[in-house]
């Protein structure tokens, strides 16, 4: 009997529980949500608007804007998956390989290499229990290499992807309104077409590069044009990198954390510039601490020789402290940026 009461209560739990969930989906949350993503849209639009797409100065305002203190940047989540629709149509996000970044990446090295022309959709998507929502938007192709995050062009088919792009797809969570998933994706969107297609030479093979002229690329993965000019930490974080980066070679990091992807991570962590290991040095500190990382092919941890973990934790160590100085003297400087 009591067992009999126990199943009828554990039924209604579960009519409770469907019709609690059902109701997030409609009336005060959709119209919350919409609220959020019509002002997203309007304020993308006006920092990021349709421009030529190798307009430089129009990007570095974009960035500043989006990287400092901008409304998209207050509504992603800590962390940021990102990347292309599942080549599978209808396969679930846990299924589709997307990249982790950092707000701090995504809003200064990706989202400004869009452009915006403010309208936008927005639905709930029951499979996901996530809220889907697709803005506008146009691709700047003809930037200068050194401006892209990384040579997205090492696979051709990721960049024709990236520079047919017509939509962002952001998916959000019902409950705390925020942006857990991004993606960018061609929808087939009449006359969206804002730029010719640029053909970029072959991938030699390196993530950053140095230009004749001296200057390491990318610049935006080193924070220029993202902290300050007169950021006194700033020259520091290339040759602190450098020794980590090094540290990390012997480490086998690069093996599996790089933007090709060679272990077909589901959820890649990327650590091949400044910006992303900045982004993720507390993280690589722990799992090198706590023999985490690295791993071999089947993920069990990989033996390293103490001389390499020191160097991991020496270098890391140093890296960190000058990332943690960097963004207290960016979070206390008053004045224009
Ligand atoms: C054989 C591939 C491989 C190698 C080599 C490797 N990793 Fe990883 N790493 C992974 C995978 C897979 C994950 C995701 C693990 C997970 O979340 O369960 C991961 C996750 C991480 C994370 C995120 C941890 C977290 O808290 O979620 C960091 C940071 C990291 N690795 C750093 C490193 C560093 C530093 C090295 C080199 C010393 C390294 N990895 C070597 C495959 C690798």
């Amino acid at each position: 009997m009591a067992l009999r009461t126990a199943g009828v209560l554990a039924g209604w739990c579960a009519v409770l529980l469907a019709c609690g969930v059902g109701a997030q989906s409609t009336g005060g949350s959709q119209a919350r949500i919409e609220a959020g993503v019509e002002q997203l849209a309007s304020e993308l639009a006006a920092i990021c608007p349709l421009a030529n797409p190798g307009d430089q100065a129009a990007f570095d305002d974009c960035r500043r804007a989006l990287f400092h203190d901008s409304l998209l940047r207050r509504r992603l989540s800590t962390i940021l998956l990102w990347g292309r629709p599942n080549p599978k149509p209808g396969e679930p996000l846990k299924d589709t390989t997307l990249t982790q970044l950092a707000p701090e990446v995504w809003t200064g090295l990706y989202a400004p290499l869009f452009m915006f022309d403010g309208t936008w959709t927005v639905e709930y998507h029951e499979g996901e229990r996530l809220y889907r929502t697709r803005l506008g938007a146009g691709f700047r192709n003809a930037l200068a290499p050194g401006q892209y995050p990384y040579p997205f062009w090492h696979s051709a088919r990721k960049w024709d992807d990236y520079q047919n792009a017509d939509t962002l797809v952001f998916w959000i969570n019902p409950g705390s309104g925020s942006i857990v998933v991004g993606q960018f994706t061609n929808e087939g969107r009449e006359n969206a077409r804002i730029n010719l297609p640029v053909t970029r030479p072959p991938f030699d093979g390196r993530w950053m590069w140095t230009d004749p002229d001296g200057t390491m690329q990318p610049q935006p993965a080193l924070f220029q044009g993202l902290f300050a000019a007169d950021n006194p930490y700033l020259a520091q974080l290339e040759p602190c990198y450098r020794d980590l980066a090094n540290a990390m070679r012997k480490g086998h990091c690069n093996d599996c954390h790089v933007p090709d992807n060679p272990k077909r991570m589901n959820r890649l962590v990327l650590l091949q510039t400044p910006a992303n290991a900045a982004s993720e040095i507390k993280r690589l500190m722990n799992a090198v601490r706590k023999n985490d990382m690295p791993v071999d092919e089947t993920l069990l941890p990989l033996e390293i020789d103490a001389e390499t973990k020191a160097a991991l934790l020496q270098y890391g160590a140093v890296f960190e402290a000058v990332v943690d100085a960097a963004r207290e003297w960016e979070r206390t400087r008053s004045g224009p940026r």
